[in-house]
């Protein structure tokens, strides 16, 4: 736990221009400076950094964030990590706070030792002692081998995934590590997920025996897990590692870091089910395969696929789980996409899964299945009016029903009318009553940079909102009155959780850089929209008069009060309003 006035302080130190200008060199264009984005493929540069507000927005990708941001991102930090780099850069040292005592009766900490001594550095170190002991074994276990060839893999590719073997011994690694017995060994060995100390006292055990290992690396190729399959057939058929200080697993994807320049190159990356696929699909050639480690896959892994690449195919098992499974990708992706990302769906043969496909029709044949994808919406629509018919209303009107939670989901303007298209073409409805049942706000473009002037029409809510984000310490001027009885939509709820934020945190107002606003509202379900926000202040400079942006906002909000409140008094008949509101309507 990093104190929040830290993290604070070292923000309004830093420089985000200089510190992104190391990883990626940015030029300077009007009051920012631009690249291309690092964070997904372009041509001419949409990645803008702020340095009088200290963030940056991707106008392709829409990445934003401030210098944290940045490094957990670009170099695959923690976010402890992305602090104690930029701290020490700064000769910062970073105090610690305490954990609040927790009330649970026991925490994770007893299942997995007590990690408060272990650093990620020695963990890394223990996990490539224990990949390589694995490898070692491999080499010499003709089990393990023979298991292998049979499944068709060569030595290399065995190789270039470092894959392993664990023996079957209940103590394999006190091999591997010459002070095995010494505490801070045993300790770092339960923490990195690969000894487990048996519950009735103290008799510690390999968690992984008599299984083929796959190694699994985080974003900056650094080992963080392990996936253990069985050879022969038993329960499980996989086993993982444990969730650890390195390692969470709705966070990585199997084979991303070694495919990351495959994908590129690809334009594509596929998303498989298993370990193997990946392996098997890389050994015929198809290398910008990934697969997520025995989860569902999570909006976290498509965030992180779309920065790689536009065109996203998952590709899973012909049967009955392989849908579901593609089923949950899908509804977790809604709400990632964006204009210009395409989501697909392949479905092998019944019976084949991408290993089994690849190895028997080779990697032409499974390209060419790639490029005949079903596309998102097609999915869509053709799993929810499965059993549905839509020649009767009844049939019509449960597919808009199922549609509806699915569709509000989804950001990407030029998506939702296409998939509204869609749908009026399914069910006989015109588009206008659908986006009227559906409850879709037709959202305004997306603006992009230079094209649109910075006074586009946006509520004043917004308005506000920027002005608030721009220069924190107009929050003492701000009178409040406005937000009495007005209508609760995103832009005011966020607006006054804003307005909350600053006024729990008075030292964020004398700061003069932004970037440290929306970290304190990290976990907020309006956090996406502040950024957005917060990227159209982009263009601003010391040009703009802030006091006529304020002003102006709160004067068009008196303005729309006191015609609802005209409104409200007209809707009274005459005989039926008091003196007083005679008086007011008057006035
Ligand atoms: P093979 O049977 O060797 O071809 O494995 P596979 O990699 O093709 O795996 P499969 O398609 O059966 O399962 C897909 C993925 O789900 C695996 O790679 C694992 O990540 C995960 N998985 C499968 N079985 C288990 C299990 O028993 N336990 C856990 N934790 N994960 C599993
Ligand atoms: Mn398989």
């Amino acid at each position: 736990m990093i104190p929040q006035p830290f993290i604070h302080d070292l923000l309004n130190r830093l420089d985000i221009v200089e510190t992104i200008d190391r990883h990626v060199p940015l030029k300077k264009a009007g009051a920012n400076y631009v690249a291309c984005c690092p964070f997904h493929s372009e041509k001419t540069p949409s990645f803008t950094v702020s340095q009088t507000k200290q963030f940056y927005h991707c106008f392709g990708c829409g990445a934003h964030g401030n210098a944290i941001n940045f490094l957990i991102e670009y170099s695959g930090l923690t976010f402890v990590e992305a602090v104690n780099d930029l701290a020490s850069y700064m000769g910062m040292s970073v105090p610690e706070q305490q954990p609040e005592p927790s009330n649970l009766p026991y925490s994770s900490k007893e299942e997995y030792g007590d990690d408060s001594e272990v650093s990620s550095q020695d963990l890394f170190n223990v996990m490539k002692i224990a990949t390589r002991f694995y490898r070692e074994q491999l080499k010499v276990s003709k089990k393990a081998i023979d298991y292998l060839k049979k499944r068709g893999l060569t030595g290399e590719t065995a190789a270039r995934f470092a894959i392993g073997y664990a023996p079957a011994n209940w103590q394999n690694l006190d091999a591997a590590f010459p002070d095995y017995k010494s505490e801070s060994t045993q300790n770092l060995l339960i923490n990195a997920g690969l000894i487990v100390i048996s519950e009735n006292g103290g008799k510690q055990y390999d968690r992984f025996r008599d299984r083929i290992m796959f190694p699994i690396l985080n974003q900056k190729g650094m080992i963080v897990g392990f996936g253990g399959r069985v050879i022969e057939q038993e329960e499980p058929k996989y086993l993982n590692s444990p969730e650890t200080k390195l390692f969470e697993k709705g966070r990585e994807l199997y084979n991303f870091f070694a495919a990351r320049r495959a994908i590129r190159d690809a334009g594509c990356v596929v998303v498989v089910e298993g370990y193997m696929d990946v392996v098997a699909l890389s050994q015929h050639g198809v290398n910008y395969a990934v697969a997520a480690l025995g989860t569902a896959t999570t909006s976290f892994h498509i965030q992180k696929l779309m920065r790689q690449t536009d065109n996203i195919v998952f590709c899973f098992d012909g049967d009955q789980a392989g849908k579901k499974a593609a089923w949950r990708a899908l509804e977790n992706s809604l709400s990632q996409l964006v204009d210009g990302k395409y989501l697909s769906f392949l479905f092998l043969p019944e019976g084949e899964d991408p290993d089994s496909y690849v190895s028997k029709f080779g990697q032409q044949a499974f390209e060419q299945q790639l490029k005949q994808a079903m596309p998102l919406s097609e999915f869509l629509f053709k799993e929810l009016s499965r059993d549905t018919n839509l020649q009767s209303s009844e049939g019509c009107a449960k597919l808009v029903r199922d549609v509806k939670p699915l569709l509000q989901q989804v950001k990407a303007p030029a998506l939702v009318l296409m998939l509204i298209k869609r749908l009026s073409q399914l069910s006989g409805m015109s588009q206008e009553e659908l986006a009227e049942l559906l409850q879709i706000k037709r959202s305004p473009k997306p603006r992009t940079r230079g094209t649109i002037p910075r006074r586009a029409p946006v509520t004043p809510y917004r308005w506000l909102i920027q002005v608030l984000l721009y220069k924190p310490s107009y929050i003492n001027k701000l009178d409040r009155s406005f937000l009495v009885g007005c209508r609760e939509d995103e832009e005011v709820l966020a607006l006054k959780l804003l307005i909350e934020m600053l006024d729990t945190y008075p030292a964020v107002t004398d700061s003069d850089a932004t970037a440290s606003i929306l970290t304190y509202l990290q976990d907020s379900p309006y956090k996406a929209l502040l950024e957005s926000i917060e990227s159209e202040i982009l263009e601003w400079d010391d040009s703009i008069d802030l006091e006529a942006e304020f002003s102006g906002a709160l004067l068009i909000l008196k303005d729309m009060q006191r015609n609802k409140r005209i409104a409200e008094l007209h809707s009274k008949p005459l005989n039926m309003l008091t003196e007083g509101e005679k008086q007011e309507l008057k006035r």
